[in-house]
């Protein structure tokens, strides 16, 4: 079988990871794709990775260009182009200037590989998934914003921190917007199946959850630049669960057509991913307060998409 083709729009932080990552699981061949004056670096960035397959043991052809055509067939394209936030920014406030980059890559992702599954990772995440699907007119399943994987990745740290267990027990689940208004949902997180509670204080788990929707904030404050280690694992297991068919359940960023109450808007909801993209949508029963802390983060999500005129 012909190897999978996945290209990685940005070759920056992210799409550096992300390259290191796709042929480390030998998902495919690797085109890092980066505006023209930064083609060189997107190749540089390659040879040393490809290099690097030599020391690892691994089989993937990685190369880099600033040249649209390149991603052509790809299977997959995961796109980070765009700024990240600097130290005291919001998501947000990266509207204009990645709205504008989104609207670049839209046309040459639907111009070189309509077919491709995309996952985004620009911010503000949950505006840009939205900003790529209008302008492309690539199928609303074929699109989804990669954002929950790691919100509920870092409230599982947090917690298996806390509670002195392993990560690997730790599941969790968070809803809504990628923004500080995200929605923890500790009734459906737990150790093990065991409830949270069982494990540590209402004050802790308060605090953890202020932590989680603070998280993206607090490695850009240390760092000076926004993260990428477990965005880009975050991505990479969504990718792998469209090429193997794996059907997982991830918090993602997915089209709604009613769901939650919610048309036309992509959201933070947990999603089915396998060979047909998303395939389903699972809406999870809300309490009062769960229902008035996920409208909220609606709200911010519908006010950042209007911005974007679309
Ligand atoms: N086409 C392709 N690549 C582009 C384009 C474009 N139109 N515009 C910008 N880029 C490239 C930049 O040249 C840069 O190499 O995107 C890359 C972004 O890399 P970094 O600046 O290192 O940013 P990174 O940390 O990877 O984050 C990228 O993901 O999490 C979000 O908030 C983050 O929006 C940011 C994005």
């Amino acid at each position: 079988m012909a190897r999978r083709k996945i290209a990685l729009i940005g070759a920056g932080n992210i799409g550096g990871e992300l390259a290191s990552l796709v042929a480390r699981n030998e998902l495919g061949d690797v085109v890092l794709k980066d505006i023209p004056e930064k083609a060189d670096f997107a190749r540089g960035k390659a040879l040393d990775l490809m290099q690097n397959g030599a020391v690892l043991g691994y089989d993937a052809r990685i190369t880099g260009t600033g040249d649209w055509a390149d991603i052509a067939g790809s299977d997959v394209i995961i796109i980070t182009a765009g700024l990240p936030r600097k130290p005291g920014m919001s998501r947000e406030d990266l509207l204009s200037v990645n709205l504008k980059i989104i609207t670049d890559v839209a046309a040459g992702v639907k111009a070189n590989a309509p077919d491709a599954f995309v996952i985004i990772i620009s911010n503000p995440l949950d505006a840009m998934v939205y900003a790529f699907q209008k302008l492309s007119g690539l199928a609303t399943n074929r699109v989804v914003g990669m954002a929950g994987i790691l919100d509920s990745a870092r409230l599982r740290a947090f917690v298996a921190e806390a509670a002195g267990v392993s990560v690997k027990d730790v599941h969790a689940m968070v809803l809504g917007g990628h923004g500080d208004d995200m929605v923890p949902l500790l009734r459906y997180s737990s150790v093990s199946g065991v409830p949270l509670e069982k494990f540590l204080e209402k004050d802790r788990l308060d605090a953890i959850v202020k932590r989680t929707r603070g998280g993206g904030g607090e490695v850009l404050k240390l760092m000076g630049t926004s993260a990428y280690y477990a965005p880009a694992s975050a991505a990479v297991e969504m990718a792998k669960s469209y090429l193997r068919d794996q059907k997982h359940v991830f918090p993602c960023a997915a089209y709604l057509n009613g769901e939650y109450g919610v048309k036309g808007l992509f959201l933070g909801v947990p999603a089915r991913i396998g060979k047909e993209g998303v395939e389903k949508v699972i809406e999870l029963s809300l309490t009062a307060e769960e229902r008035a802390m996920l409208e909220k983060s609606i709200a911010s999500v519908r006010n950042t998409v209007a911005e974007t005129k679309l």
